[in-house]
């Protein structure tokens, strides 16, 4: 078998890659480890900037997003018992984020491309890239049985922080730089209205908490919980008396609680794979870099990764010039280490660490303070909030 382009991995990066270039006429194969409902049944993060927006529409799947997404100018923090808007659209000069799951923009990218007639292997075993550093490299896998290599141009390896891809560059090739989080996200989805129109990002003693939805019916919430703790040990009136007392008074009043439909303990990290690019093999989205949850950008960083990369396999194929490729991993990974700089404050400025203690918390308190009162602080907030330009 041949192809152009082998896509490892079908999450939003490999799915986005694959229907650009589709759409552009250039041939690719998807190979996915999991089930289709495997990849589906995954929730996490779902606040869009407006450049994954439009990437979205260009793939031609932001249909159903643009109908059922919930476009916010704005998000609130909390601190010291009072909440605090950030001005997104104001203070950005009329930007906005798009409020709209990722499990959403994964089942539109899927649909997508069952319709424009993509090649996905699902449950393909073993996916393995070789000879990407020279000009012939192929990937093989195994799928019921039988074993199957395709021969390709280039290999995109948006297998996620878990891959292959990025395992399979010698150690002397690629360098890591990482930071693990003393602490958790405990995350619940429940059929009650959110709690404000926009969201909460809370800063409190006893921990951080975010109050987030999926819809006008439909809230998630997160509070920031040990790593040793067990979903277990959280029933729902657990998460709901403590989400509440992380919330100004005021807030947790309005707060509307029920059973949750889902519930979940996630670990937070920083961390980035310098370089991006191994001949022709190219990382993409979480197989190269994961950041903390708090400033929602993971999928955004798969998007514009997406972006450098579909314009440069799109400028080889049209007027064979390689300049695109060869800049792929220093342009992803500019803008890579500012939204990890930016997540990483945000987790700092909002979380409760081990050595926090009560100077700590003041100190956090006096940051955020700062913030609203600082036309220039919020400002730089808010313009990494909505994503830096690409
Ligand atoms: N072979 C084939 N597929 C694989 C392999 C493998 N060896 N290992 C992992 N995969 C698949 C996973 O099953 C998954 O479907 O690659 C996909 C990677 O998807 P994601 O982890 O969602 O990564 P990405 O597409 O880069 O999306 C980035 O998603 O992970 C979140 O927070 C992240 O929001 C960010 C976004
Ligand atoms: C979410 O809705 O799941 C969400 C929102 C904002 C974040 C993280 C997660 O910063």
């Amino acid at each position: 078998m041949r192809t152009q382009v082998v896509i490892i991995g079908s999450g939003p990066s490999g799915l986005l890659l694959g229907q650009l270039l589709t759409n552009d006429g250039i041939d690719n194969i998807i190979l996915e480890r999991s089930s289709q409902e495997h990849v589906l049944a995954r929730i996490r993060a779902g606040v869009l900037e407006e450049g994954t927006t439009a990437m979205l529409d260009e793939a031609g799947a932001g249909e159903r997003m643009r109908r059922e997404g919930l476009p916010h100018d704005g998000f609130d923090m909390a601190f010291d018992g009072r909440r605090h808007r950030v001005d997104l659209f104001g203070l950005t000069g009329g930007k906005r984020v798009m409020i709209y799951g990722q499990t959403e923009v994964t089942h539109d990218l899927m649909d997508k491309r069952a319709a424009t007639g993509g090649a996905t292997v699902y449950e393909a075993a073993d996916v393995a890239p070789h000879g990407f550093d020279s000009e012939r490299p192929y990937v093989t896998y195994k799928k019921d049985g039988a074993t199957f290599r395709i021969d390709c141009d280039f290999i995109a390896g948006c297998d996620g922080y878990h891959g292959i891809s990025r395992k399979s560059v010698p150690e002397t090739a690629i360098k890591l730089y990482e930071r693990a989080y003393p602490f958790g996200w405990l995350g619940i989805i429940a059929e009650v209205p959110p709690v404000g129109e926009e969201l909460i990002y809370a800063n409190h003693p006893r921990g951080f908490a975010l109050c987030s939805m999926r819809s006008h019916t439909r809230s998630r919430y997160y509070v920031q919980c040990s790593l040793d703790d067990k979903v277990d040990d959280w029933s729902d009136d657990r998460f709901w008396d403590e989400i509440r007392a992380r919330l100004p008074a005021a807030t947790a009043e309005q707060m509307t609680t029920g059973p949750s439909i889902e519930k979940s303990i996630a670990p937070l990290r920083s961390f980035v794979a310098e370089p991006l690019r191994f001949g022709r093999l190219f990382l993409v989205g979480d197989a190269g870099h994961i950041v903390p949850p708090t400033g929602a950008k993971g999928l955004n960083l798969a998007a514009s990764d997406v972006r450098y990369l579909f314009d440069g396999l799109r400028e080889f194929y049209a007027d064979r010039s390689s300049a695109g490729m060869d800049a792929y991993s220093q342009k992803a990974l500019a803008r890579v280490w500012k939204a990890e700089r930016f997540s990483w404050w945000m987790t700092s400025t909002l979380h409760k660490f081990p050595e926090t203690g009560a100077f700590g918390q003041k100190i956090q308190e006096a940051e955020l303070d700062y913030l609203f009162h600082s036309r220039a602080a919020s400002t730089a907030l808010a313009e990494n909030y909505v994503g830096l330009p690409y």
